[in-house]
């Protein structure tokens, strides 16, 4: 029998049973795959929370330089001044996330991607960048040097 023999009412029935069906079939399949799926996604993990970090031997720091750390996740930048004060903020731009560098020839903490410009105090002083880049405290013990958090 083809559908051009059935009825109006009998061809409507059977799209609908045809509909009941497809979305029955559909229902079972996303709850067999999706316990799968949920299984097989890693959890979310935390980030562990770092308030003190050792940088090196002071020894190994010349003056006049700038290196990245690694603060947890975050770069912070360690900063050795020409008169040898040490000296560290976030190495993340304020303006759009990039990160910072030292500039020795212009003695300055220099963002590359939109030329934005910060003092050797962290205070953004040209180009795009909104505010100073956040200060982290360095303390020299013996011979080894760390970086931790202001507060
Ligand atoms: S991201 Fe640093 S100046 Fe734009």
């Amino acid at each position: 029998m083809n559908n051009n023999a059935l009825s109006q009412p009998e061809r409507s029935k059977r799209d609908f049973l045809k509909i009941l069906f497809s979305g029955g079939l559909i229902a079972l399949v996303g709850s067999v795959l999706y316990p799968i799926f949920a299984y097989l996604k890693p959890p979310k993990q935390s980030e562990v929370e770092v308030s003190s970090v050792k940088v090196g031997k002071l020894k190994d720091i010349e003056n006049e330089s700038g290196q990245i750390i690694k603060f947890g996740s975050k770069p912070v930048i360690l900063i050795r001044t020409t008169q040898g004060d040490l000296r560290a903020f976030s190495a993340t731009c304020t303006h759009l996330d990039c990160t910072v560098q030292y500039r020795k020839d212009m003695g300055m903490i220099w963002c590359a991607c939109h030329n934005g410009k910060y003092d050797l105090t962290g205070r953004n002083v040209s180009g795009p960048p909104p505010r100073p880049l956040t200060e982290f405290r360095v303390v020299v013990q013996g011979e080894d040097v760390f970086v931790s958090k202001t507060s």
